[in-house]
């Protein structure tokens, strides 16, 4: 990301087409931005610029708080739940038409496989249809006491909430917190990355083709440090929905300290892949070498720590290496293309240094660990798949998140162990698991500290499925009811049947 200095109130010109993106979505409008100014989006594919994007500082975030504010004070916190139902019906259908696009807008944009971005973003509408299905039923409950009260709930929304998400998943990172969010009643200041902020800005367009109120989704491109940061500090906002770095929560969580903020927090993972020995083979490389390299490594949710029952250890690696060889590695566009890039320089150069220190802590280079130099993609950020046998789980490559198509292949003995190594670590996020026997699948499950727990599958995640993290990889649940409940607050109303009331002077 090359930042232009100081705040400019034009464009930086280039040669070449580039994609122009001169406004905020603020308010149901386009607007210049009053703090910020234009930064150039760099195709992680070739390390240049594709696109030139409008960004705001701390005035602007103001503004668009105001504007969320004020459509939550107005006609959107007065709307009934089935007429929000209806507009997330449209944006539902038009993010479907757009999907396509979107596809290949977020592939240039993070360096995404385009077959991959294609999967992903095609399926989002279904969480703006699972949550539209739901806005109309936020009742509460009566409960009962004894005759002299009427007592019941109700779910109100939380309010104002500043959206903050990363550059791996952008769209579905913003997906999975504008769906529940808008179908709770909330309205929402959306922050994107500053390495991909392009499809924020097309999402924007979709809530206006849609047909929102203006103000109850605003998108406001900028840097962590200061858009970000000004989100978490303004009074004006009731929740942070952060998706990204623990680091980053820590910073969110000391500065909304000070106003007394709800958060939610989806963090980093080390997730332990378990394949014991009486796996289906096959089934188990499948799903392990799938998610080692998928999205180039970039994904919390991924099985970065592959735990392998040491009778099938050689095979599995073997089967790694021969695997490797198969990815192909490429334009995020071309269709054949299994693995893009990495998403920015300094995630290359996070990935590359932590491929040094494994090989420093000992652990065995089967492939890839490098940098591809071949002229077509050497201007790019892409790295080969890369496979580290003979880790041990106190090794640097086994603990801290990479965030890059490195799997780290650790071998065990039996259950107890296999369990030990998974919960090892500080993260809790997802895991997997492949056996045959129907007992040891549930015994591990049920003692695995994660949020999620895969049983001879991977990565499957739906819109009704909570997803989170234990210990250090968040707080709370998205997606399914929980997500919901995160954009709800709950009152209690008594109400008594007497209208009596002792005087408590009375004696
Ligand atoms: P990050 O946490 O700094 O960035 C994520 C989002 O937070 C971006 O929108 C950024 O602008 C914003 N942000 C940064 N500082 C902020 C602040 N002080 N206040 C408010 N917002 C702020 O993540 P980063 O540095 O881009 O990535 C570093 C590492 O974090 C990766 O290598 C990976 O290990 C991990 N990560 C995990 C993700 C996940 O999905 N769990 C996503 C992205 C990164
Ligand atoms: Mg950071």
């Amino acid at each position: 990301m090359h930042r232009d200095g100081i705040a400019t109130s034009h464009p930086p010109r280039h040669e070449g087409a580039l994609r122009r993106y001169e406004k905020l979505f603020i308010g149901g409008e386009w607007v210049a931005p009053i703090d910020g100014g234009f930064i150039d989006s760099i195709d992680p594919a070739t390390g240049k610029p594709w696109a030139v994007v409008a960004y705001g500082g701390p005035q602007d975030i103001d503004r668009a708080v105001q504007a969320a504010r004020a459509a939550f004070e107005g006609p959107w916190g007065r709307m009934p739940g089935w007429e929000r139902a209806a507009l997330l019906l449209r944006l539902a259908d038009v993010y479907q038409k757009h999907a396509s696009e979107l596809a290949v807008l977020e592939s240039r944009d993070s360096g995404r496989a385009l077959r991959d971005a294609r999967v992903d973003v095609g399926s989002h509408h279904q969480w703006y249809r699972w949550y539209a299905s739901l806005a109309d039923k936020l009742s509460g409950r009566t409960i009962p006491m004894d005759d002299s009260v009427h007592v019941y709930t109700t779910r109100l929304p939380v309010g104002v909430v500043g959206a903050i998400v990363p550059w791996n998943v952008p769209l579905m990172a913003a997906t999975w917190k504008l769906a529940p969010a808008l179908a709770a009643g909330c309205t929402v200041v959306l922050k994107p990355a500053e390495q991909t902020p392009v499809t924020a800005l097309e999402l924007a367009r979709l809530i206006e083709e849609a047909g929102f109120p203006p103000g109850v989704v605003n998108v406001v491109p900028g840097y962590g440090h200061e858009a970000g940061a000004a989100l978490v500090a303004h009074e004006g906002v009731d929740k942070i929905a952060f998706t990204g770095e623990g680091n980053t929560a820590k910073d969110i969580l000391r500065t909304g300290a000070e106003s007394l903020k709800r958060f939610t927090f989806e963090l980093g993972g080390k997730a332990p892949h378990i394949i014991f020995a009486d796996a289906d083979l096959e089934q188990a490389l499948n799903a392990a070498t799938g998610s080692a390299w998928t999205l180039c490594g970039q994904s919390c949710a991924l099985g970065s720590r592959v735990l392998v029952e040491r009778p099938v250890y050689d095979q599995v690696v073997e089967a790694f290496a021969q695997r490797a060889s198969r990815v192909r590695v490429g334009m995020p566009l071309d269709e054949a293309t299994h693995m893009g890039p990495q998403a920015h320089q300094a995630q290359l150069d996070k990935t590359l240094s932590y491929i040094d220190i494994g090989v420093s802590e000992g652990a065995q280079l089967v492939t890839g660990g490098k940098r591809l130099d071949e002229p077509a993609l050497a201007d790019g950020y892409f790295v080969a798949p890369t496979v580290f046998a003979g880790v041990n789980n106190q090794m640097r490559i086994a603990r801290e998140e990479i965030f890059g198509p490195v799997a780290a292949l650790i071998p065990f003995d039996g259950e107890d162990e296999a369990i030990a190594i998974a919960n090892d670590t500080r993260y809790g996020l997802t895991a997997g698991l492949w056996s045959r026997d129907v007992g040891r699948c549930h015994r591990v499950a049920a003692r695995i500290d994660a949020g999620m727990v895969w049983v001879n599958t991977y990565r499957y995640i739906r819109w009704s499925t909570p997803y989170g993290g234990m210990k250090a990889s968040g707080w709370g649940r998205e997606n399914g009811l929980e997500a919901l409940d995160s954009f709800l607050e709950t009152r209690t109303t008594i109400v008594s049947t007497t209208g009596k009331f002792p005087d408590a002077y009375a004696q």
